[in-house]
């Protein structure tokens, strides 16, 4: 799949181009969208919230009458929704039924780096991991999924992801009737072979992909060719990408206009008007849609070539559209609560730290270095606020998403940042040629030894390295720690 494209003399590497690439016309839209369970929890005697986790392989009908191998946690693919409010004491015992080593990582979530589920806390076949934490931060969609270094793209692609959603009182002023008026959308692009199986090519990170895989059929909470019917005026869309590497540039297939009212870590301060939203790898969004009664309407993904540089981006030409979602409205539509004109009070911390943190994203490095376990790049201190500063000087798309902490895009490419860019957020896109800079706050939890990750988000980048750790340690160990070490034990 995609187009090698051959360079001119002198040009130093190959790019794998997805050009020109469009499913319209080709899907019915028959498959009614799967809408991934909430997850009961049991209440403990102390009123912590205990979920049970088990990740399995299965076999899920994607494509009609053919069964593909897949993995999810709880069930064949994905796995269920887990729900939490501010402030409750969670726990999750998270048991691998796979055949390999893998872990969990709950994105976005603030917590101990004990709790974190990165590479740094494996789960082997077999065993049970049992995180738990306090929840201690606003309403925001969340996601889980594997993350063990050199595996995680392999161990998403095959289907290991799921939401965790936390409420509050502002995210209930929106329309929060689950799978109702508040639906989630878990985008991920796949490749399927003849027989049906997840084409796995170009998956993992070497060769001429540098991208990492592109797919030309895109599920929706794991279903092919879905629809979903709407009987309100207003809904709630929870938009997550779960892709490895595809970066959705969405829209509706009549340009209608929507409210954009939540970016990745939560709430805007108030709607945004939008016709489009771009969406990398691990982002989110929470859009509310406006439906009129018997209509059918298209969520589509309509985007330049992903990846490239100035020549292959000229040759590749055409964009990529492809076709989400088909949104059937019922003929009586219920009235949907009026859209709040202030959603929250968004109160941006100031830099606390003298100094701007500068990353470059190299290929495929951050800053000239790979991934190393045993090395701890950056030492910050608990609730500190940094500035970062990041660069993309290179010929493909990355993005960087930084654990433990959440931050403000201050600006990109110099200028204003864009309204997907608003509010707090945890993933960042950095396209070619592009720069953000960030006011990154640390969360609360130190810890001298365990580190958190920052790093690419296009799976493949980051299984090659482009990946960093940060210990968070407190004002008293700040002057003990030295500030990039090797760790011993
Ligand atoms: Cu969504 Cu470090 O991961
Ligand atoms: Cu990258």
């Amino acid at each position: 799949t995609g187009l090698l494209v051959v360079p001119p003399a002198g040009f130093a590497g190959y790019v794998w181009v997805d050009a020109g690439r469009s499913n319209t016309g080709t899907l019915t839209f028959r498959n009614p969208l799967r809408i991934p369970p909430e997850l009961t929890p049991q209440i403990d005697a102390d009123g912590r919230r205990r979920f049970r986790l088990t990740l399995q392989e299965g076999q899920t009908e994607l494509l009609p009458g053919k069964q593909t191998p897949t993995w999810g946690a709880n069930g064949t693919i994905l796995g269920p929704t887990l729900r939490a409010r501010r402030g409750d004491q969670v726990a999750v015992d998270v048991t691998n039924r796979l055949p390999e080593t893998t872990s969990l990582h709950w994105h976005g979530m603030h917590l101990p780096a004990a709790a974190d589920g990165g590479p740094h806390q494996p789960i082997a076949p077999g065993a049970t991991w049992r995180p738990a934490w306090t929840v201690e931060q606003r309403a925001a969609t969340l996601w889980y999924h594997p993350h063990l270094h050199r595996t995680t793209a392999k161990h998403v692609y095959r289907g290991v992801a799921g939401l965790f959603l936390i409420d509050d009182p502002e995210s209930e002023a929106l329309p929060h009737r689950y799978g109702v008026d508040d639906i989630p959308l878990i985008l991920q692009d796949r490749n399927f072979t003849d027989d049906g199986r997840f084409d796995e090519a170009n998956l993992g990170f070497g060769g001429v992909a540098t991208t990492g895989l592109l797919g030309d059929d895109i599920l929706v909470n794991g279903t092919y060719d879905p629809h979903v019917a709407v009987r309100t005026r207003q809904v709630r869309f929870r938009l997550v990408n779960g892709s490895n590497a595809r970066v959705y540039d969405l829209a509706f297939s009549d340009r209608r206009s929507y409210a954009l009212v939540a970016t990745d870590a939560g709430l805007l301060e108030t709607p945004q008007r939008l016709e489009r939203l771009r969406l990398s790898p691990g982002e989110r969004a929470e859009i509310v849609v406006p439906f009129r009664r018997g209509e059918r309407v298209v969520l589509r993904s309509s985007r330049p070539a992903i990846g490239g540089n100035v020549f292959t981006r000229r040759l590749a030409g055409g964009a990529d559209t492809f076709d989400l979602l088909e949104i059937r409205a019922a003929d009586t539509l219920d009235a949907s609560p009026p859209l709040p004109g202030r959603l929250t009070r968004v109160r941006r911390p100031a830099v606390t730290v003298r100094e701007p943190f500068r990353l470059e994203l190299g290929e495929f490095h951050l800053n000239g270095e790979v991934m190393d376990h045993a090395r701890m790049d950056r030492v910050v201190q608990a609730g500190a606020v940094e500035r970062w500063e990041i660069r993309n000087p290179g010929q493909n798309v990355h993005n960087i998403h930084v654990h433990g902490a959440s931050f403000y895009v201050l600006s990109r490419d110099g200028g204003e940042p864009a309204p997907a860019d608003r509010g707090e957020k945890d993933t960042v896109y950095v396209p070619p040629d592009g720069s953000v800079t960030l006011a990154v706050r640390y969360g609360s939890h130190s810890d001298p030894r365990l580190p958190y990750m920052y790093h690419c988000h296009l799976l493949a980048h980051e299984d090659a390295g482009m990946m960093g750790q940060y210990l968070v340690v407190s004002a008293a160990d700040a002057t003990r720690v030295p500030a990039r070490h090797e760790s011993h034990g």
